[in-house]
């Protein structure tokens, strides 16, 4: 397992490009098991979970060449049931069920095991392919879900949870919708950017889908599909990762292939905290400026357009040096906040309690030896050892190496001192 070492102190500058969307490409991929036409995906980042998804294609019957972040897929013949070994490793494997379902017939799914950031329960995905008149089993760990002899037929279907809508759920009711007889209506649908470039693919292959990026999606059932060749959008996440980093230890940190209108939560953050961000015309390139005198802020995590509780640990590590008190609530994963006890060790000052966390800034955090959790509490140590007094050790980068294309080359590209080592 590698280690990151983080030498706090550096004054981060110069420009990096963000990386194509993990989670746009993960729906993508799976998406590409709809048709038996060659597909091609460009932008797919070289991170773990696209790896898995990878893996997992090709254990269902696809052939794929990926080279750098252009991955070419033929699913001329696929069968249905899922690889548990790989399947387990990734939550978002899930997303595989919708498209095998439309195409075979069936699919054979292992459950998701839950996370470190809460339960992650499928109910809505299930909800959601029942109303298409899906059949549901359970055995041994797997849920076997079987179309009707006569195909899916089109449904008007609600896919709300308690805590708001699926992003994944919306995307393996749209795929699975999307050779259904007839019209099918995703009410409270998921509207991120990522839920729209999947529609995007979909519809460059040839189905009929409306309304996507909105809570009402529409789709019109079609009987087959072709190939395409899709550019999948850029990384709100990281992006907003590597802002978190600019305005902790940056002076004017410029971030290329970036995407303004996806960032409006993110950004209107960043600004009520007193930092600049300067956009270029296209809205493709930010350059960052820690403000004068930042000051503290309250979110509180939604769906899209609210603010992205992907993004609400990087903040976390802004707050906890930034003056003031500063609030977290995650309405979405209330459990999301493993890195509050890290960084506590690191000296910050966080009370967490019934999904909320109150941040009290101080002025500089100490290095300590820390432990990395899930992807997004692990990116969040990463961006407070920055500043930390001393050197800081992450272990299980793994974590990170998930969602985050070659973190340690790119915070080294912006004059980082870090290193990753074998632990
Ligand atoms: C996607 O996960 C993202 N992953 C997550 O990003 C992100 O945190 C999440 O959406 C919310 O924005 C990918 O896109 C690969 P949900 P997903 O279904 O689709 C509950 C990251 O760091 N729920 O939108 O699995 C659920 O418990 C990852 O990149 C049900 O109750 O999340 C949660 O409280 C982490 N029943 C809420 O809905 C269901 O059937 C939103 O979950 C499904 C979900």
């Amino acid at each position: 397992m590698d280690k990151l070492i983080v030498h706090g102190g550096a004054t981060l500058r110069g420009s990096v490009n963000i990386s194509g969307s993990k989670n746009a490409s993960l729906p993508i991929l799976a998406a590409s098991l709809l048709t038996d036409k060659e597909v091609i995906i460009r932008r797919v980042p070289d991170v773990s979970d696209t790896n898995y998804m990878v893996q997992i294609i090709s254990a269902l019957g696809g052939e794929i060449e990926r080279s750098s972040g252009t991955v070419r897929i033929n699913n001329k013949e696929i069968v249905d049931t899922a690889p548990y070994d790989l399947v387990r490793r990734m939550r978002a494997s899930i997303c595989v069920m919708g498209p095998l379902l439309a195409r075979t017939g069936r699919a054979v799914v292992s459950l998701p095991g839950g996370c470190i950031i809460g339960d992650r329960p499928v109910d809505l995905h299930l909800r959601g392919l029942e109303a298409l008149g899906a059949t549901t089993e359970f055995e041994s760990g797997n849920i076997i879900i079987t179309a009707p002899k006569g195909g899916l037929k089109g449904a008007e279907v609600n896919l709300r949870g308690t805590h708001g809508p699926t992003v994944l759920g919306t995307d393996n009711v749209m795929m699975a919708a999307v050779f259904a007889e007839g019209t099918t209506v995703i009410e409270s649908a998921a509207a991120e950017p990522e839920v729209e470039d999947l529609a995007n693919f979909l519809n460059a292959l040839g189905a009929k889908i409306e309304g996507a990026g909105t809570r009402r999606i529409v789709i019109q059932g079609v009987t087959s599909l072709g190939g395409t060749e899709h550019t999948v959008i850029p990384d709100r996440i990281e992006a907003g990762t590597f802002m978190a980093a600019a305005v902790i230890a940056g002076d004017g940190v410029v971030l290329r292939r970036v995407c303004r209108e996806q960032m409006v939560a993110i950004n209107h953050i960043f600004e009520i905290c007193g930092h600049k961000l300067i956009y270029n015309e296209a809205g493709d390139i930010v350059t960052i400026h820690r403000g004068e005198n930042p000051i503290g802020a309250e979110i509180i995590t939604a769906p899209f357009p609210g603010y992205p509780t992907d993004m609400q640990a990087q903040m976390t590590a802004v707050f906890a040096t930034t003056p003031g008190i500063s609030v977290v609530k995650d309405t979405i994963f209330p459990q999301r906040f493993m890195h509050c006890a890290e960084m506590k060790r690191m000296g910050a000052d966080i009370n967490v309690d019934n999904g909320t966390a109150i941040i009290k800034g101080v002025k500089q955090l100490s290095s300590a030896p820390v432990m990395a959790s899930d992807l997004r509490a692990s990116a969040a140590l990463v961006l407070a050892a920055l500043t930390a007094k001393g050197t800081t050790a992450i272990s299980r980068l793994y974590h990170i190496d998930r969602g985050y294309e070659h973190i340690d080359e790119k915070l080294l590209q912006l004059n980082a001192h870090v290193e990753r080592v074998k632990e």
